[in-house]
Order: structure tokens, then sequence, then C-alpha cells
């Protein structure tokens, strides 16, 4: 399959105006995408969980117009104006464009908000891009007339695979927020049906000890981002130990099969949590280096190590391209970890804050 699969065949309806609600969550990868080529390609493939409480809601609110040379939007955060995001989205938009032709035949007033704080340091990007990406396809699908209520099997897979798709053009982590609970990205042999161009939900066997696994994310540092995640992925390009790092996270992906179909949770704490180093380890022998662990990263990492030594628990910690810590742990030790997380690790986080999440199956209209 190429892109150009995702060129859509002429549109058979018209539509004047109307609006469109979705929500999607975040995502939290076990296997770490940090590098990529040409337009929003992996260089490694990725996994991830899809969380279920942080997530954005999105209405696109479309109005026909007379094509015009530019895009036509704005955007709301909360209800206000937030032109800061508009040339994020502009980006998109002409990167989404040729799969999307109606683009400029609209003026959109696009409405969002998450379910987590602006300055959490938690990525907003994966379910904004995902939810924008669903209302697009929803247009479209009015456009194309097509019944969702009836259509076939395929056509929704296909659906899915081009909202994944567009995702991916927003942000690349985002094409994993389609669906869930496990989603693939990027081409891996031993995973069929993978793909560079969209995310895929985790086709093989799932052990029961992965059902509702549950996340919750430390506020370490809730501040902006200090390095884009564009330079960070950008900095991959000339870095001395790329090429070891892209064969070693695909490594790490066949071995999380077997231990997905296993269930063996202390191989799959080792893979996780060398993951979550590996992608800080890239930034900082990176040129110019950087470290987004805080101090009471490390702390939180050192405690859930003494925890898990002391007391036999399967949890362990994930990262992102930050400071909070992801705590992962089966929902069989809920009780135990998070009075944890309250008596031992909240002490490290900002004002106190936590986020409790869990394994979510990903976007879906708001009715
Ligand atoms: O989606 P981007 O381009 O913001 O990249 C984010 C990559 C990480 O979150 C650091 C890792 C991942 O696979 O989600």
């Amino acid at each position: 399959m190429s892109a150009d699969n995702f060129i859509p065949k002429p549109y058979s309806h018209s539509i004047e105006n109307g609006s469109v609600s979705v929500q999607a969550p975040s995502n939290i990868a076990l296997v770490k995408y940090w590098g990529k080529y040409g337009e929003q390609l992996p260089q490694n493939a990725s996994v991830s969980f899809t969380l279920s409480e942080c997530r954005t809601e999105t209405t696109l609110h479309f109005e026909k117009i007379s094509r015009s040379e530019n895009f036509n939007f704005e955007v709301y955060l909360d209800g206000k104006r937030e032109e800061s995001f508009e040339p994020k989205i502009q980006k998109f938009f002409e990167r989404v464009e040729k799969y999307v032709p109606f683009l400029k035949e609209y003026k959109f007033k696009i409405e969002t908000k998450n379910t987590f704080p602006h300055s959490s340091g938690i990525a907003s990007s994966a379910s904004g891009m995902s939810a924008l990406a669903v209302c697009l396809v929803q247009l479209e699908n009015q456009l194309l007339g097509v019944n969702l209520s009836t259509a076939l099997d395929e056509t929704r897979e296909s659906q899915l695979n081009k909202a994944s798709f567009l995702a991916r053009l927003g942000s690349g982590s985002a094409s994993r927020s389609i669906e869930g609970p496990l989603v693939v990205w990027g081409v891996h042999p031993e995973i069929e049906g993978s793909s560079n161009l969209f995310g895929v939900k985790y086709p093989d066997a799932v052990h029961e000890n992965f059902s509702n696994y549950q996340d919750t994310i430390l506020l370490v540092d809730k501040g902006e981002k200090q390095v884009s995640s564009t330079v960070g992925h950008d900095l991959m390009h000339d870095h001395p130990y790329s090429a070891e790092r892209f064969k070693e996270a695909n490594n790490n992906l066949a071995k999380l099969k077997t231990i997905f179909k296993e269930g063996d949770l202390s191989a799959f704490i080792e893979i996780v949590e060398s993951e979550a180093l590996q992608l800080h380890a890239m930034m900082m022998a990176s040129k110019p280096y950087f470290i987004l662990m805080k101090p009471n990263t490390l702390e939180i990492i050192n405690n859930i190590w003494d925890f898990r030594r002391e007391t036999g628990s399967e949890v362990c910690f994930t990262l992102d391209a930050g400071a909070n810590v992801h705590v992962l742990y089966p929902v069989s030790e809920k009780e135990r970890v998070q009075k944890f997380i309250v008596e031992q690790l909240a002490v490290f986080c900002k004002n106190g804050e936590y986020i409790h999440d869990q394994c979510g199956l990903g976007a879906r209209l708001i009715s």
C-alpha cells in the first residue's frame, strides 16, 4: 500500500455546513519511536498502550465557502481563541490536503479541550491530532455518502487506517491513538499488516496479564517542553548510535511479541524500562545533547526499583520525551501500587499531582 491509496475518489455529495465531535486519547509507547525520515515515516517500529482518561475532545464546525487560496480556520482551546496552535494546524492541513481535498472549500472552527491540564507536560499532540484526523474522516464520509451503520468491516478498517494515516502527518505518535489497547506503528517483519503509513491494532495473542493495564502519570515537571520532538527526531540523523538504536527497537518489539503471548511480566519490565532509558540516552548522546529527566524523575525510578525488590511487585516505569514518569502496573496490583504512589511517589510530583489512567480502546465519535 502507498500513500496515494489514501487519495479519495471524487466526492458524490455536497454538504453545506455542520459539525462533528470526536474524542481521542493519548498513548504511551512501550517501544519508542525516536527518529524519522521522509514525510513523518518512522525509522523503527513502535508499540504503545492507548490510554483512556487522558484525551482530547474536538468539535470541527464546517461551513461551505467558494474554494479559497488559503486554509480558512480558527482554533479554540477551552472556548478561547488559541492562535498559538494555528501554525501547527496550518502545517497539518498543508500535509494532508492531498488526501482530504475538500479542506479549502470550507471554513472551519476547531473547538478543542483536553481532559488533562494543558501545562501538565502530557503531550496533547497525539490525542489532539488523532481527534482532528477522525473529524476529517467523518466529514469525508458525508461527502462520499458512506453510511457507517451499514458499512462493511473492510470500509471501517480502511477508515481507521486513513484516520491514523492523517494523524501521523500531524504527529507521528498520533497514528497510535485511533485504536487500542495495543497499537503498532512502523513496518516490522513479525507483525502482520504493520505499516510505516499508519498504526494498526496489535494483531497477535495478548495474555490476560496485560488486560486493563494501569498507567499512573506522575507530573514531575509541568512546564513546556524544553526540546520539541521535531528537533529531537532531527538529532537522530547524525547521531553516532542511531543505526544500532533502530535495530534494538525492532528487536525489542520482536521480544515483546512472545512476552505479550506468554504474559511474562518480568521480561516485559526489562524491555519497557530499557526502552525508556534508551530514549533518554539518545537525547544525552545527541549533538547538541540534552537531559529531560529531573532529579525527581530519578528519585521516582529508584523508589520503584526499591519497591519492586522489597515487595516482589511487578510495577515498572516508562518515560516520554520529558521529566514525567508513567508508572505501569497490572490491574491485579491496582490497590497496592496506588497506595505506594500516594505514600511514596506523590511527594516527588509538582504540587503532588498525578493522573490515574489505564488502557483504552481509542478514538470515538461523541454524539
Ligand atoms: O509524535 P512525536 O513526533 O511528538 O514523537 C514523540 C515520540 C515519543 O513520544 C518520545 C515516543 C513515542 O513513541 O511516543
